[in-house]
């Protein structure tokens, strides 16, 4: 078992500094097995370094106890010793690397012990990484970090010490599971399916020992493209035997493959409605070939139609995923898991929770965030967004749903993650998937102490005072009361208010002279309020209890309907806008106090201060174009005086 050694790239939150405190001590592992030989090895690498002894009497004691349950583990610290129990050797590795997070604090004054198990049995990140360059997507579909980890010059990469590495910062955050592929499968790379298999077994391979399982996209159509049948139906014999004998041979060649991950019939991907069958005979087709292994099917429910006429004011893309998927509740095989977009639309800033997730208690669900910055300033602009995936998290039944995903925001980028601050994001996912009742604040602090290794109190404030209300700065300075979009289209960067408005996708915002929002009521609207359960179906429903910053996805108002703040739309829109670009300024101000002290690392300062500079021109730039289109559609001067272009 070879740790990885990192010397040219950015160690992110495990630095060697974080093993001062294991390695320095005496440490005994008691327990065998590939994962406990991982702990070992993170062991003796830590005492090689520090100093510490293999010999007794010990200060650290890890060993397991199937009491503690799979995943989990208990710390405690008695006469001096700390020990760590794991239920299993997964529960053995991440009760070492909770050691690792609370470093000197683990070997202070005696504490009973804690239980920790995760909450989500799956933590995963899903990659949309293609093998190839895609023309319009790049490499890596909406990837802010440069190419794929995993393949470069369309071949898997020769040196895959950086996949191990990810694969280590993964366990010390609880992720363990990872989709290698992007969702849209294109030609090249559904062959991973079949000849080109080796490559996903060599990636399992550098995953394994931090107990990370490999998932696969596949495209629905491979019995066709890779099989050279017919058709995909999946009601077809010679389709289910193709599924069932491919994924025969991929267990062969890695016997604890996860199993799939699906888009169909959407934006374009093939899918079971080729059939006329449901995303139920789709799903349970990929879920039978895979039962006998014990894998999964994640299966995407974001099915909508990306070809709608903007004229039509029926059609309400909110109301997609529930209209074709809650009809077949009930109905999925038990390791078939519809995986779910938070919201009803996509990762927007703020969006309500999808009603799919509170209303089908038949079916299996994993939830699915943006740990990738498509829509929350593309790892140029700081936005912590741990706060909002808490939100989400404590949102009725969201935490039960047993399996959060995410969209990675790595790349071969020297901080992993473009944007430095960003790496932020990958770790709070993996803790809040573990635990989602964790305070998102108090989560930011441990990723600071973690990565600086327990830097002085003046960087961990000004870090904290950069990222801990990015998130509710950005959404400040962009699209305003939860209405969405007014991105570019196409890369999504950047302001554009009517840049959707008059297109097939549905992403509209209907601002006029007198008003601007989506009435989707039942009232008056498209119904999508319907689709909730009460209480929420009458508050989103009611202008008077409805959140104000959701107002404009559920509601067309007034220019002059006033908020539970007391304040007008249009005088929020103006005064959330001025306040987020001043936030965006403020930001770059604390970061830049840093600069001729030996705080941080030159690079990483220049780094994250260039992107400062990106984030206080765009805030700027979104600012005065949602002003200015608003005061110029409704006439309304700013209450305050403030000179609107
Ligand atoms: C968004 C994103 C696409 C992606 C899609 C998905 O629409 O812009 O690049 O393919 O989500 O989640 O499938």
């Amino acid at each position: 078992m070879t740790i990885p050694e990192l010397t040219d790239v950015h160690a992110a939150w495990l630095p060697p500094e974080a093993f001062r405190a294991i390695g320095s001590r005496r440490t005994l592992v008691q327990a065998d097995g590939p994962l406990a030989e991982t702990v070992r090895a993170e062991v003796e690498r830590a005492r090689a370094r520090y100093g510490g002894a293999a010999e007794g009497p010990y200060d650290l004691v890890l060993s397991l106890n199937a009491a503690e349950g799979a995943d989990g583990y208990a710390i405690a610290r008695r006469d001096g010793v700390t020990t760590v129990t794991g239920g299993d050797p997964a529960g053995l590795l991440y009760g070492f690397f909770h050691v690792v997070r609370l470093g000197e604090a683990a070997f202070g004054p005696d504490r009973e012990p804690e239980h920790h198990r995760p909450a989500m049995r799956r933590r995963m990140l899903d990659h949309w990484d293609n093998i190839d360059v895609h023309p319009v997507m790049g490499q890596v579909e909406r990837g802010y970090a440069g190419g794929s980890i995993f393949w470069s010059d369309g071949a898997l990469r020769p040196d895959l010490t950086r996949v191990r590495a990810y694969g280590r910062l993964l366990a010390a955050s609880g992720v363990n599971a990872v989709a290698i592929n992007n969702v849209n499968v294109h030609a090249t790379e559904a062959r991973l399916l079949t000849d080109r298999l080796g490559e996903v077994a060599a990636i399992a391979a550098e995953l394994r020992p931090y107990g990370i399982r490999v998932h696969l996209s596949v495209n629905f159509a491979s019995p066709i493209a890779l099989g050279g049948l017919p058709t995909a139906d999946p009601l077809d014999e010679g389709v289910r035997a193709w599924w069932a004998r491919t994924t025969e041979q991929v267990y062969a060649a890695i016997p604890d493959f996860g199993g799939y991950v699906v888009k169909a019939d959407s934006e374009g991907q093939p899918g079971p409605f080729a059939y006329g069958r449901t995303h139920a005979d789709g799903a349970n087709m990929l879920a039978e070939a895979l039962a006998p292994f014990g894998g999964v099917v994640h299966w995407r429910a974001f099915v909508y139609n990306h070809r709608q006429d903007w004229r039509d004011r029926s059609t309400d893309r909110a109301r997609a995923a529930y209209d074709h998927f809650a009809p077949l509740d009930g109905r999925f095989a038990g390791n078939a898991i519809l995986q779910v977009k938070h919201g009803p639309m996509d990762f927007q800033t703020r969006e309500p929770v999808s009603p799919v997730i509170l209303e089908m208690q038949g079916t299996r669900l994993a939830v699915e965030l943006q740990v990738t910055q498509e829509y929350t300033g593309q790892q140029r602009h700081v936005c912590y967004l741990a706060p909002m995936w808490s939100e989400i998290l404590a949102f009725e039944n969201v935490a039960e749903t047993g399996d959060l995903v995410a969209v990675s925001n790595v790349g071969d980028d020297r901080y992993w993650t473009g944007h430095p601050l960003a790496q932020a994001n990958l770790y709070a996912f993996g803790r809040l998937a573990w635990d989602p009742g964790l305070d998102p604040a108090a989560v930011l602090d441990e990723w600071i102490d973690l990565t600086f290794a327990w830097p002085g109190e003046s960087l961990r404030r000004t870090l904290h005072a950069m990222m801990d209300g990015s998130w509710r700065t950005y959404e400040r300075y962009t699209a305003p009361l939860g209405v969405g979009f007014m991105v570019r289209p196409g890369h999504h960067y950047g302001p554009d208010v009517d840049g959707y408005e008059y297109t097939p996708w549905g992403t509209y915002h209907f601002a006029d002279r007198d008003g601007v929002g989506v009435d989707r009521t039942r009232a008056t609207g498209t119904g999508f309020t319907g689709q909730y359960p009460q209480p929420w179906s009458d508050i989103y429903e009611s202008l008077e209890r409805c959140p104000d910053e959701l107002l404009l996805f559920f509601h067309h108002v007034p220019y002059g309907h006033v908020l539970h703040s007391g304040s007008t739309v249009i005088q929020h829109i103006y005064d959330t806008h001025f306040a987020g670009a001043e936030e965006a300024a403020e930001i770059r101000l604390h970061w830049e106090k840093l600069a001729d002290t030996d705080a941080v690392d030159p690079d990483l300062y220049a780094r994250v201060k260039e992107r400062l500079d990106e984030q206080v021109r765009c805030a700027e730039e979104w600012r005065d174009q949602i002003n200015a289109y608003f005061f110029r559609k409704s006439g309304v001067p700013d209450a305050r005086g403030r000179h609107i272009s």
